[in-house]
């Protein structure tokens, strides 16, 4: 050490102010100390021994240091008379990690120390340093560029256990590529999930190798009559792994007894006697698609489909959708949801399902998802399941902005940017207890996008507020701070190319 502390070189940094970067989203404590931590090419990273899934943080940190600055930043490695300042990522059983994603950053003139209990805490902690480094360096402290970081500390945790998004690949199928692009940034804004609807009228998305058809027939349509796609198993797991990497967890959905038009035009014994006959669906009707719930053979098909899914999946939960079953009758409905309810069980998963499955007597493990009906939720939170609020009115990606937005549709209103982030989930039932929230979703329905420059228009930048709603404790949740900090998104908006609808709302700064 003594050879490093001789190197080092007394810098002047302007007064910085750790509390007036615009992270987003804002975390619950933020203590500056006016002084900074210079990033430059002197700096190491160095990573916890106790957890080998540190290091790869450590890796992620180096990697996102180098697309922000172009800095080659060394993990573990740096040799001690080219270090001069060390980042530390550290694996703490302090008690004052509380959750499994908290994390505390300590940033002071020659060390930046995060400690996290885990390595999704670290994870969430590095991307809050990634923020704190900014767009340019100073290029006058030293003889050599710096990215000045305000010193200071950060104490943080999310509000919610789970903060997701999800992608309707049924209605148009988007590729892998534009799912990992999703999830990149997800995890820049610390979501932490990602549930694919992967099923509808218009298509089935993912193989199942024991029932062939449901990709080669109920795969080859979507709306709009494009081609439509599916993931192979294969490509699944690499979407699944890509998340993985990125401490998001994906959620299958598979929609029934509802929106199963493509199931059973694929294999047409699915198909329950009081729904339209099956065929290629390319319009946006819903409602009218049905499985037979009194058959047998329905429920053996189920639990290949299940298991296939579930076997390639490491979260621990299944969504089996339930939305919209309006051809089926309610106690054939109810039996559905239960039986499909146990197969879940029996493949080791967790069940989510939208709303409307609180009708049936479910699994107080289950989890019920808010898009609708407060009523079904409540009820279903008394009967022991948590909820998971995505109400459309609130948070459904795919509702227009106003009047004159290009894509989207508008059956549950317009949701301009200020209107998706100025209520509280928490709230937003009142007489729901928080402590049965699980957390909040933003739904991407896809009827009227089919690529990824469409799928950015409508989730940009109102998926950001929600990322805030679920992280950010309430009381900082304030529309007059969040819009200047949103503006100062448009950097990392634009050097990751996404398409983001540029509300007049929001005095975005741009160059
Ligand atoms: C839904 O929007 N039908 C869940």
């Amino acid at each position: 050490m003594a050879a490093c502390q001789t190197k080092k070189e007394e810098i002047n940094f302007p007064k910085t102010d750790l509390a007036s970067v615009p992270l987003i989203p804002k975390p619950i404590k933020t203590i500056p100390t006016g002084s900074a931590f210079g990033l430059d090419a002197g700096t190491a990273i160095y990573t916890s021994t106790t957890d080998p899934e540190f290091e790869k943080i450590g890796d992620f940190l180096s990697s996102n240091i180098k697309s922000k600055t172009g800095l080659d930043i060394a993990v573990n490695t740096a040799s001690e008379d080219k270090l001069e300042r060390l980042i530390y990522i550290n694996q703490s059983d302090s008690v004052d990690l509380e959750s499994p994603e908290s994390y505390q950053l300590y940033i002071k003139k020659d060390s930046i120390l995060l400690n996290a209990k885990t390595a999704a805490g670290a994870f969430r902690g590095i991307q809050t340093l990634h923020q704190l480094i900014p767009e340019k360096s100073n290029d006058t402290l030293t003889d050599r560029p710096m990215w000045v970081i305000p010193s200071g500390k950060i104490i943080d945790a999310p509000k919610f256990a789970y903060r997701s998004s999800m992608l309707d690949v049924a209605r148009h199928f988007f590729t892998v590529d534009e799912v990992k692009k999703y999830i990149d940034a997800l995890a820049y804004y610390k979501f932490n999930t990602l549930h694919l609807h992967l099923s509808d009228d218009q298509g089935w998305r993912i193989e199942i190798k024991s029932w062939p058809k449901l990709t080669e027939v109920g795969g080859a349509s979507e709306v709009g009559g494009g081609q439509g796609g599916f993931y192979t198993q294969e490509e699944y797991k690499d979407i699944v792994a890509y998340a993985a990497d990125r401490h998001i967890t994906i959620v299958p959905e598979i929609d029934m007894p509802g929106h199963t038009n493509s199931a059973s035009l694929s294999y047409p014994f699915l198909h329950y006697a009081g729904a339209e006959t099956p065929r290629v669906r390319t319009d946006m009707k819903v409602g009218y698609s049905s499985f037979d719930a009194k058959k047998d053979t329905v429920y053996s098909f189920l639990d290949d489909v299940i298991g296939e899914i579930a076997s390639i999946t490491p979260g621990p939960y299944f969504h089996i959708g339930g939305d919209e079953s309006h051809v089926t009758k309610k106690n054939d409905y109810i039996l559905f949801v239960e039986k499909v309810g146990k197969l879940v069980q029996k493949h080791n998963k967790r069940m989510i399902g939208w709303d409307e499955i609180a009708q049936a007597d479910i699994d107080p493990n289950s989890v019920v998802q808010l898009w609708n009906s407060a009523e079904n939720a409540l009820k279903a939170s008394e009967n022991g399941s948590k909820i998971i609020i995505s109400p459309a009115k609130k948070t459904y990606l795919d509702m227009k902005y106003d009047s004159i937005s290009e894509y989207g549709l508008n059956w549950a209103g317009y949701i301009p940017v200020d209107v998706g982030y100025k209520w509280d989930p928490e709230t937003y039932v009142e007489e729901l207890a928080k402590d049965n929230i699980l957390g909040i979703e933003a739904p991407l329905w896809s009827e009227t996008i089919s690529n990824g420059t469409e799928l950015e228009y409508l989730a940009f930048p109102r998926l950001i507020g929600y990322a805030e709603l679920g992280w950010s404790p309430s009381e900082h949740l304030d529309w007059d701070d969040y819009k200047n900090r949103l503006a100062a998104q448009v950097p990392y908006l634009e050097s990751m190319q996404i398409n983001y609808y540029p509300t007049k709302l929001v005095d975005w700064k741009k160059e």
